[in-house]
């Protein structure tokens, strides 16, 4: 299967974008041909400072190399290196009715949070139905809050066939790929997010990671009672990190009583140690390697252009827009 995401630089990388996104990119990789990429257009939509956009689209490399992105499986790129997605997405734009922009819930969240209403935060799911379209993909693996931007690019992807197709399928729609229909709580039980102030950073000093995952919100049951996994934030993270056996030993020893929240979330911090450390120390190897990390992006872009340009050609074809030969 051809496998597409992205992933905005927007900010620094947490526990919930690797649990419910690039941990399964990466998994993805070993049987299915794969194209990943850095979201920096979709970034300018929050981050006006270049000299940050520059370095969040690094880091985003960085981590998904130190994590374990293979570039001779998966290709990974930039997406202003794949110029035909800004094309498409004027094009797209053409055919889409405002309203089906407007029934956007991650648009309603973000103005809720008081983000400015700029054009490109409007048609950010255009810009998002042009980078799936436009490499042909099958699968669109993503966490709970994008799949409604995946069931806006079958539409948008059927409105331009209808449009233009001529009774072809022109541009092919994608499924989105669950991990889990999890969504991985912050340290104050809301969703994890890079926006909320609730994160787990990927890539903290193993400190502030530590300090971080023992200040998780937990109720105030004594020590002695028995406890609730069901509602305790330490334990649904907990239970996406370690082994079927292991989870249910500590499910015993909440509902048993006696054991503190402390206990449990010293192994959460050890869990998060054993996962992230390796990757962490890769990390820092890779970011003195500079020219490595820009060869992998470079050569990422040029396989996904390889389907991006003769399709593009097809669309301009059949819209009837022509350029110079
Ligand atoms: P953020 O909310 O921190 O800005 P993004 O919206 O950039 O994160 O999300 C990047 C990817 O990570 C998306 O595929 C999204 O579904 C996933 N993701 C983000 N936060 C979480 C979370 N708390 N739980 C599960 N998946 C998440
Ligand atoms: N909107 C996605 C997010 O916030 C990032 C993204 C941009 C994306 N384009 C995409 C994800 C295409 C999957 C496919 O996480």
């Amino acid at each position: 299967m051809r496998v597409l995401s992205g992933i905005q630089s927007s900010g620094k990388l947490h526990l919930g974008n690797y649990l419910g996104a690039l941990k399964q990119h990466i998994e993805l990789q070993q049987d299915n041909e794969c194209f990943y990429f850095i979201a920096n257009y979709h970034a300018l939509t929050t981050i006006h400072d270049p000299d940050l956009a520059r370095s969040l689209t690094r880091d985003v490399a960085l981590d998904y190399l130190a994590l374990g992105l293979d570039p001779t499986k998966a290709a990974l790129y930039r997406q202003t290196d794949l110029p035909e997605v800004c094309e498409l997405q004027w094009i797209l734009s053409c055919v889409t009715g405002k309203g089906l922009l407007e029934r956007a819930v991650s648009y309603k969240d973000k103005l809720s949070k008081g983000l400015t209403s700029s054009m490109g935060l409007f048609c950010y799911p255009v810009l998002q139905a042009a980078d799936i379209l436009i490499v042909e993909s099958d699968w669109v693996p993503v966490g709970k809050d994008q799949v409604q931007h995946i069931e806006m690019t079958a539409d948008m992807a059927g409105y331009f066939n209808g449009t233009f197709g001529n009774g072809e399928e022109i541009l092919r729609a994608p499924e989105a790929r669950l991990n889990q229909a999890f969504t991985v709580p912050g340290i104050d039980g809301h969703k994890m997010s890079k926006s909320y102030g609730n994160a787990i950073d990927l890539f903290d000093t193993p400190k502030n990671s530590k300090k971080r995952i023992m200040s998780i919100l937990t109720d105030s049951t004594p020590v002695e009672d028995p406890k609730d996994p069901a509602t305790c934030n330490v334990f649904a993270i907990l239970s996406l990190m370690v082994e079927p056996d292991e989870l249910a030993e500590w499910e015993q020893r909440y509902r048993a009583g006696g054991m503190g929240y402390g206990d449990v979330k010293k192994r959460l911090a050890e869990r998060f140690e054993e996962t992230f450390g390796p990757a962490r120390e890769k990390r820092a190897e890779l970011e003195k390697d500079e020219a490595y990390v820009e060869g992998v992006l470079v050569e990422g872009a040029k396989r996904a252009r390889a389907t991006a340009e003769p399709l593009m050609a097809k669309i301009r074809e059949a819209c009837g827009l022509q350029t110079a030969k």
